[in-house]
């Protein structure tokens, strides 16, 4: 099947192109993100391949449907970009990667509280300049810190038992309670407002939904520990960036890990290195020397790349042959469903 292949990236062609060996699918790569105003590129393509920053809102998935495309095949976990109603209504299947390695995600999520938290960034640069003083570099140790997760699926369960091998107490808060990680890891569920009060660390990890967009607001900044770090490797508009700017100036945030940010599609994923940065609120949040920022990353590893290619080409080639779609995406699948 003619695959159109939205924002490709050199560093995932490869994992596509070995992956394809026993599809065989024609794949045409794009360096365009999926919006409405591209979504023309398709047409030919019985399926239209998209990542996290693609937008397929109503106007792109008509234009989708208009052209030959039957098959939105996303290399991500989320589809909180996708108007899954719209591609019902044009008879659109959308497909996507439910998992690929967890591990990677939380992993990433853990690198940012080290290097937060050991001033690693900071250091490194230091170095670099010939200076070797420790003065500012004080951080704190891991053990015995508190850590708040909220959301304990594959990727917050992935990080708890991570945070529970430093010697953290790990309080959790989620939809779904996991008794396993209650049992196997002493992970204790609370309420988020206990949460907040008593975690030195809190890591995000539910999806985007109308209910998680902003979980973590003003109000909520205002109720959480004094020096907290807050870490986001789930998806920008969990934080309100502005709330999260004053936390940062008023000194009651600490420090904080983002790997995501919810302007980032346009940005993420770009070399904008001799442009001018459009986005104030990103720019302040980069001059931040307690903000360590990530391009959306943590996935970013061999073994994570290796599964999305696999199985998003495994999920075209069963809508091709008529196979059960084990991973299709149906509306209404809304809150609490994955993003
Ligand atoms: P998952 O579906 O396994 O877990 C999500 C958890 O959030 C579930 O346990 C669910 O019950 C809980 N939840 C949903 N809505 C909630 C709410 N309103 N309040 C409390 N809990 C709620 O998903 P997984 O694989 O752990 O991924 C989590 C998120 O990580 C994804 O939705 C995606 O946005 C993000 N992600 C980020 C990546 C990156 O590279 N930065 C890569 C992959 C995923």
């Amino acid at each position: 099947m003619r695959i159109a292949v939205f924002d490709a990236h050199r560093f995932e062609r490869e994992y596509f192109e070995r992956a394809n060996h026993v599809h065989g699918h024609e794949l045409v790569y794009f360096d365009a993100r999926l919006t409405s105003a591209t979504a023309e590129l398709a047409h030919g393509s019985p399926c239209a391949c998209c990542f996290v920053n693609d937008r397929l809102d109503a106007d792109a998935i008509a234009t989708l449907a208009h052209g030959t495309t039957r098959l939105i095949a996303l290399r991500s976990a989320g589809y909180n970009n996708v108007d899954v109603e719209a591609a019902d209504r044009h008879g659109l299947t959308v497909v996507r990667v439910p998992e690929y390695s967890p591990h990677a995600v939380a992993e990433h999520t853990v690198a940012l509280v080290l290097a937060l938290d050991r001033k690693i960034h900071r250091a490194h640069a230091r170095v670099r300049e010939g200076n070797f003083s420790l003065d500012g570099l004080v951080g704190f140790d891991l053990y015995g810190k508190t850590v708040g997760l909220i959301g304990t699926g594959k990727i917050g369960s992935a990080a708890a038992a991570i945070f529970r091998g430093f010697g953290c107490i790990v309080l959790a808060h989620d939809l779904v309670p996991d008794l396993d990680l209650v049992r196997r890891h002493g992970v204790r569920y609370v309420p988020l407002a206990e949460l907040y009060a008593k975690s030195d660390i809190v890591s995000l990890h539910v999806p985007l939904t109308p209910a998680t967009r902003h979980i973590i607001d003003a109000n909520a900044l205002d109720r959480m520990k004094p020096g907290v770090m807050l870490v986001n490797t789930s998806r920008g508009a969990l934080v309100d960036s502005r709330a999260l700017i004053d936390g940062l100036k008023s000194g009651r945030i600490g420090n904080a890990g983002l790997d995501v940010y919810e302007e980032e599609a346009g940005v993420f994923f770009q070399d904008l290195s001799d442009q001018v940065i459009q986005d104030d609120v990103l720019a302040r949040l980069l001059t931040f020397p307690n903000v360590l920022i990530t391009a959306h990353q943590a996935f970013l590893t061999r073994e994570a790349l290796t599964g999305i290619a696999e199985v998003t080409l495994e999920n075209v080639s069963a809508f091709e042959h008529g196979r059960t779609l084990v991973n299709r995406v149906s509306a209404p699948a809304r809150a609490p469903t994955p993003a």
